[in-house]
């Protein structure tokens, strides 16, 4: 097909309706309900990439600020991935991939990209790759080892320097989450 144009979008500028059906699109395909929480967790500052069947939003994903740092490096403003989502009828027609290619894109004037998943087969065929080396948050505290996270994929930008995919990899912890 040919490729679906992508509206880009700050978090501040959708309306009631947009959002209502970014949150329906995620929780069709993720099955999670608690995507009904998504913009009470990220009231401000994403930016959404929104994909459309006519009026029908059908796939999504959205970018906000983290703060990766990859071991022997300073701490990079990092395009934390999330709510990637198309609606179960429109799977494996496109829709996902050309959301993913135009955030990439969009998001040159951050200095890594980030996302977890457990779908790294996806990310890999549009250019993420998977981090190989310890991964860890970090607290007020120190840090907080995740020895079990798996899926955590980075994405290399213009301004990203050369990184060593088996070193360490940190994160700054978020009230509900690490990665
Ligand atoms: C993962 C997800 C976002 C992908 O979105 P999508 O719109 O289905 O993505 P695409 O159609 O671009 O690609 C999906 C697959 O279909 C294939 N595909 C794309 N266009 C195609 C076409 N015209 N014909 C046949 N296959 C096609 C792609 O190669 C891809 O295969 P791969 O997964 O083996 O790489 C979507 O399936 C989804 O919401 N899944 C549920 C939630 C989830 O798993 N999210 C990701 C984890 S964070």
């Amino acid at each position: 097909m040919t490729e679906p144009l992508i509206l880009i979008a700050l978090t501040e500028e959708l309306d009631a309706a947009t959002r209502r059906a970014i949150i329906d699109v995620c929780i069709a395909a993720h099955q999670e309900p608690d995507f009904e929480n998504l913009f009470i967790y990220a009231p401000t500052g994403g930016r959404h990439f929104l994909a459309y069947d006519g009026a029908t939003l059908v796939s999504h994903a959205s970018v906000s600020t983290r703060w990766l740092q990859p071991e022997g490096h300073p701490i990079m403003r990092t395009a934390y991935v999330d709510a990637v989502a198309t609606l179960p009828a429109y799977q494996g027609q496109g829709y996902g991939s050309a959301v993913m290619r135009q955030l990439a894109r969009s998001i040159d004037d951050y200095a890594i990209a980030c996302l977890e998943t457990d779908r790294p087969g996806f990310y890999e065929r549009l250019g993420w790759e998977v981090w190989r080396g310890s991964l860890a948050g970090r607290s007020e505290r120190g840090l907080v080892p995740t020895p079990e996270q798996e899926g955590v994929m980075v994405l290399r930008l213009p301004h990203t320097p050369p990184l060593n995919l088996d070193a360490g990899l940190t994160i700054e912890c978020q009230t509900s989450r690490i990665w």
